[in-house]
């Protein structure tokens, strides 16, 4: 664990966003210290992804303040967010399938250089040195995320988890000092999951700052230096994979009350979202597993 800094990487103070009548988020304060992994876990519908949105300038807060490094962030652009190295990832629809691991990333770098498109595609001098460099950094990213051998492999043909990775490729592109990763281990197998894992305790170790939202229980508790956990919205626990494990509101927003069967658990849970309900029985076991089952 990195010790105490008097400024953290990130803080957000009192974060409120509405949605009309629908309070999304609902005065959430934490803060991220550099070289963390701080994972953010609530129910569907708690308000994680929104939470990314306006840590990442994606979304303007209804109220409160967003400091990055001490500076107040809160209603820059995106683009000015990314500059300063909060990124979030993409997501898989923003691959370039039909092109090769390798020239996404290197797409990457150019999308965020100065110099243009057309160029990387014709040709001119200073692209021609931009590409070199590009492709150069574009290998090196793609070997310390374990996808060395995949580089030349048209995305459209890697496996899930590659193309997961793929993405998280195009994101350490940007060069962030803050790296958010929205489920990275979604619909991944264990094997998958446990490469993951080591990838993003990789990126850790280059000095890349990490808060990420997901629902595999297993993985969160592994990964998780410290762990933030919202329902409707609210923050109701923030602590350590131990300490949240034992949290009685945590157990409660996950499992439904102690005293309640299992049944119980599934039909509120049926009632979240918009899922069918054998998805919403099986998330609800899976939850119940993780929680349970971590080491
Ligand atoms: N642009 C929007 N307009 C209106 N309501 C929204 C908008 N974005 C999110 N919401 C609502 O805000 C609430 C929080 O959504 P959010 O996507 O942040 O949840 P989440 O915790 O990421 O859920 P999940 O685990 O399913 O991804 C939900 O009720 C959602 O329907
Ligand atoms: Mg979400």
């Amino acid at each position: 664990m990195t010790p105490m800094n008097p400024t953290p990487l990130m803080e957000v103070r009192n974060l409120t966003k509405r949605f009309g009548g629908l309070v999304a988020v609902n005065d959430v304060s934490f803060a991220v210290q550099e070289g963390e992994i701080l994972s953010v876990i609530g129910p569907n519908g708690a308000g994680k992804s929104t939470l990314f949105k306006l840590a990442s300038s994606f979304l303007t807060p209804t109220s409160g303040r967003v400091f990055f490094r001490g500076e107040d962030v809160t209603s820059q652009s995106p683009h000015i967010a990314a500059r300063k190295g909060i990124v979030r990832t993409f997501q898989e629809t923003t691959i370039f399938r039909n092109m090769t691991a390798l020239d996404n990333v290197v797409v990457a770098h150019h999308l965020r250089s100065r110099a243009s498109l057309p160029g990387f595609f014709f040709g001119t001098k200073t692209a021609g040195e931009d590409e070199k460099r590009f492709r150069e950094s574009a290998s090196e990213i793609l070997n310390y995320l374990g996808l060395g051998d995949v580089r030349d492999m048209i995305a459209s043909t890697l496996p899930h988890g590659h193309l997961r990775a793929l993405g998280i490729a195009i994101g350490m592109a940007a060069d962030p000092k803050l790296l958010l990763l929205d489920e990275p281990f979604a619909g991944m197998n264990s094997e998958e999951t446990t490469q993951a894992i080591r990838m993003v305790r990789g990126i850790r170790d280059r000095g890349v700052t990490i808060i990420l939202v997901e629902h595999d229980m297993s993985a969160v508790m592994t990964i998780s230096d410290r762990i933030v956990v919202l329902n409707f919205g609210k923050k109701i626990a923030e602590g350590t994979p131990a300490g949240i494990q034992n949290d009685e509101l945590v157990i409660e927003a996950y499992l439904g009350r102690e005293d309640e069967n299992e049944e119980d658990v599934n039909e509120e849970n049926v009632n979240e979202e918009n899922g069918d309900e054998e998805t919403q029985e099986s998330n609800a076991s899976s939850r119940k597993a993780g929680i349970e089952n971590v080491p």
